[in-house]
C-alpha cells in the first residue's frame, strides 16, 4: 500500500508528524512524502522535521511565496507529474491551504483515493482562502477525517451523505501530537528559562484577512501594545506579519521572536496566562493546555470552544479584543470535555486507510 502525503505548510508538519508515527509500523505500508516547499525558512519547516522525528521528505518541490493562482498552478502540475510516477494508492491531504487544493486536485483528477484529514471545518467566510480551499477539497476527496462533531455536521448540512464519500469522526491528530510531544517538551526547550519569570500571554498572529488590510493590522497591534502594559505579551511572529508591520513601519511594544519550534511553542502554551491568536491550530492548542483564548477573528472553526466558553471570538478591534482579556483573565472554565477525543485519531485514521485500501 503506497500512500503519498502531500505537505507544505507548519501546522501541516505537526499534523503529518502525528499520522506518520502510526502508518511507520504497519508492514506492506509506504508512505511517500511530498513537500511543496510552501513555508521554507528554517524554523518554518526543517525544524520540525528535526523535532518531531519526519523523515526526509522523497521530493521537494521549493514552490513558495506567490499568488494564489501561480502557488497552486505549479503545485498541482508538479504534484501530478509525480503522482503518475508514484502510482499511490491514497494519497493524503491534510487541512486547508493551497498546498492541500492542489493536492486534492492532482489525486482526484488521475482517480486515486484521496483522504483529507481535519475534514468539515467551516467558517462560512468565502473570502479566505482556507475557506474555499477546504470545502473543494472536502467535495472531491473519498475519506473524509472530521475531528469533531461540529465537522461531521457541517458536511450533513451540505449534503455530503449523498456523494460517494465516507465520512468518519476521528478526533483530531494535534491532540495526539500536544499529548505525545508535550511529554517531551520540557527536557528539549529551554524557553521558559529564557523568558525569565513572570506571567505573559502568547499570542500569534498571520492570517492574511489580518495581515493585508492595513486598519486592521494597526488595531491588532495597538490592541497588543494596550494589553502589554499589563502583562509580557510574546509574539513569535509568522513571516508574512513581520513583512507587513516593516512595510507599515509599525513597531509594537512587545516580546516578539523569530517562529519557534513546535517543543518551544508547547511549552510557551503550558506556562502562559492565556492565548491570543488568529491560528486555528493554537485555538485548540490553548484549550489542550487549560488556557483562555482570545480568537483574533470574526469567526472561528472551532465554535465548540466558544460555545464551552473557552475562547472568545473578539474581531480585530482594539477595544473588544481589550475588553476580552479582561474578562478572560477572570474567568474559571472546564477543559476536560473531549471535544477533541483522547489522543488515539492518527491510530484511529490509521486502521481506516488500512481497511479501506485492504477492500479495494
Ligand atoms: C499559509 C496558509 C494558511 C495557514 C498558514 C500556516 C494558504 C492560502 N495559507 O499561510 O492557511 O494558516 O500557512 O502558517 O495556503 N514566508 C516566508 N518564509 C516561510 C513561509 C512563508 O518568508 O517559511 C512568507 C512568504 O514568502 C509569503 C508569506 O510568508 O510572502 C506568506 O506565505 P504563504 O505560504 O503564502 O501563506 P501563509 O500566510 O504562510
Ligand atoms: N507553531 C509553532 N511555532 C510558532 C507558531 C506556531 O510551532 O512560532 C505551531 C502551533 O503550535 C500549531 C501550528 O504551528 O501547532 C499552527 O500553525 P499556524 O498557526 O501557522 O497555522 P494554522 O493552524 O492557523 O493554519
Amino acid at each position: 500500500m503506497k500512500i503519498l502525503t502531500v505537505i507544505g505548510a507548519r501546522p501541516q508538519f505537526i499534523k503529518a508528524a502525528a499520522l506518520h508515527r502510526e502508518l511507520k509500523p504497519v508492514p506492506d505500508v509506504q508512505e511517500i512524502l511530498v513537500h511543496t516547499g510552501q513555508h521554507f525558512d528554517e524554523n518554518m519547516s526543517d525544524i520540525f522535521f528535526k523535532e518531531m522525528e519526519i523523515p526526509k521528505p522523497h521530493y521537494h518541490l521549493g514552490i513558495h511565496s506567490s499568488n494564489h493562482g501561480a502557488m497552486t498552478g505549479r503545485m498541482l502540475e508538479a504534484i501530478e507529474k509525480l503522482t503518475e510516477q508514484e502510482k499511490p494508492d491514497l494519497v493524503l491531504i491534510y487541512g486547508d491551504t493551497n498546498t492541500t487544493l492542489a493536492g486534492a486536485l492532482a489525486a482526484k483528477k488521475l482517480h486515486v483515493p484521496l483522504g483529507h484529514i481535519e475534514a468539515g471545518l467551516r467558517s462560512f467566510n468565502m473570502k479566505m482562502p482556507e475557506e474555499i480551499n477546504r470545502i473543494l477539497t472536502d467535495r472531491i476527496s473519498d475519506l473524509l477525517f472530521c475531528p469533531t462533531d461540529i465537522a461531521v455536521e457541517n458536511l450533513y448540512k451540505e449534503g455530503f451523505e449523498h456523494f460517494n464519500c465516507e465520512i468518519i469522526k476521528t478526533g483530531d491528530v494535534m491532540l495526539d501530537a500536544a499529548l505525545y510531544y508535550g511529554q517531551r517538551s520540557a527536557e528539549r526547550s529551554d524557553i521558559i528559562k529564557r523568558l525569565g519569570d513572570g506571567d505573559f500571554i502568547l499570542a500569534t498572529l498571520h492570517r492574511a484577512e489580518n495581515t493585508d488590510n492595513p486598519q486592521t493590522l494597526v488595531q491588532l497591534v495597538e490592541a497588543l501594545n494596550r494589553i502589554a502594559k499589563e502583562i509580557r505579551v510574546v509574539l513569535p511572529l509568522h513571516p508574512r506579519t513581520r513583512k507587513k508591520l516593516e512595510e507599515l513601519k509599525q513597531k509594537p511594544t512587545v516580546l516578539i521572536t523569530d517562529p519557534v519550534g513546535y517543543f518551544d511553542m508547547l511549552e510557551l502554551l503550558k506556562h502562559c496566562r492565556l492565548v491570543a491568536t488568529d491560528s486555528g491550530g493554537v485555538q485548540k492548542e490553548a484549550y489542550f493546555f487549560g488556557k483562555h483564548c482570545i480568537t483574533l477573528r470574526d469567526q472561528t472553526e472551532w465554535t465548540e470552544l466558544v460555545q464551552h466558553g473557552v475562547n472568545v471570538v473578539a474581531g480585530t478591534h482594539a477595544d473588544n479584543i481589550v475588553d476580552a482579556y479582561h474578562t478572560l483573565s477572570k474567568r474559571h472554565s472546564d477543559f476536560t470535555t473531549d471535544f477533541y477525543g483522547n489522543g488515539l485519531a492518527a491510530k484511529r485514521i490509521t486502521n481506516i486507510i488500512v481497511n479501506y485500501l485492504n477492500k479495494r
